[in-house]
């Protein structure tokens, strides 16, 4: 059985204030079935680690180096990530594909990084409108799970989230229909790859405008195993009935 994973990810939001936000999720969440993650802007992750111990959450980070460590001025180590509190990574995404210029091998980098220094990674997967409209779509992610997935991987290691860029912070969502043929295809195509009892076990998440009033309907697609919220992270408020709605799915 796959753990549902509800994981918000604050980009550049939120400062010390913004805990109380942890907090309250941890309250109204303490006995919540489904895995619950933040991950915060890096200088609150040590903070956040402290409010999230021993309560129903757990934090991840947003990006790492593909280093270890050494002369790379503003980067931040997984190893760094890890001793912050941080437990998973967010790689990939593709605000850090488009403002840092980050391709496939850098994701697989930082994932072989990410995974040495014993975090889990969500390695993020998502196409353009325009290879949407030009049908696309498959051929992008195969593209990109090929070459952002490290081979070393385990099905507790990995997370994959399919986050459609045109979905991202527009309010628009893909169809049902379009969300589920793309995780069908994702786990077929980790099926090939690592085999069916690790394929069957690694977690799939959706992103992209993920919100209180659509999440029950997007949970009850087969192979979506979570979901990868921006926005509606942000507030305890919005991101509550998004986990209510996982837990009931
Ligand atoms: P929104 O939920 O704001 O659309 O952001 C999705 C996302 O990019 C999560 O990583």
């Amino acid at each position: 059985m796959r753990r549902k994973l509800a994981a918000g990810n604050w980009k550049m939001n939120g400062t010390s204030a913004d805990l109380a936000q942890i907090e309250a999720l941890a309250q109204a969440h303490s006995s919540a079935l489904s895995e619950i993650l933040i991950a915060p802007p890096t200088p609150l992750l040590h903070r956040a680690s402290q409010v999230a111990k021993s309560k129903a959450i757990t934090i991840g980070a947003q990006d790492c180096h593909k280093r270890e460590r050494g002369a790379h001025t503003g980067d931040v180590s997984a190893e760094m990530l890890l001793d912050a509190g941080a437990s998973y990574v967010i790689l990939g995404h593709s605000e850090r594909r488009a403002d840092h210029d980050e391709h496939d091998e850098d994701v697989r980098a930082k994932a072989r990084a990410a995974l040495a220094a014993g975090l889990r990674v969500i390695i993020c997967l998502g196409e353009e409108l325009e290879e949407r409209e030009a049908d696309n779509t498959l051929d992008i992610i195969g593209g990109q799970l090929a070459g952002s997935i490290p081979d070393d991987i385990s099905s507790d290691s990995l997370v994959v989230a399919y986050e459609p860029i045109w979905a991202i912070g527009t309010g628009k969502v893909p169809s049902i229909a379009q969300i589920g043929e793309v995780h069908d295809f994702i786990r077929a195509r980790l099926e090939k790859r690592f085999g069916h009892a690790t394929a069957k076990a690694i977690r799939l998440l959706y992103g992209g405008s993920v919100k209180p009033a659509n999440a029950a309907e997007i949970f009850a697609v087969e192979n979506v195993d979570g979901a990868l919220v921006g926005g509606a992270s942000l507030k305890a408020e919005d991101f509550s009935p998004i986990i209510a709605a996982l837990d009931e799915s």
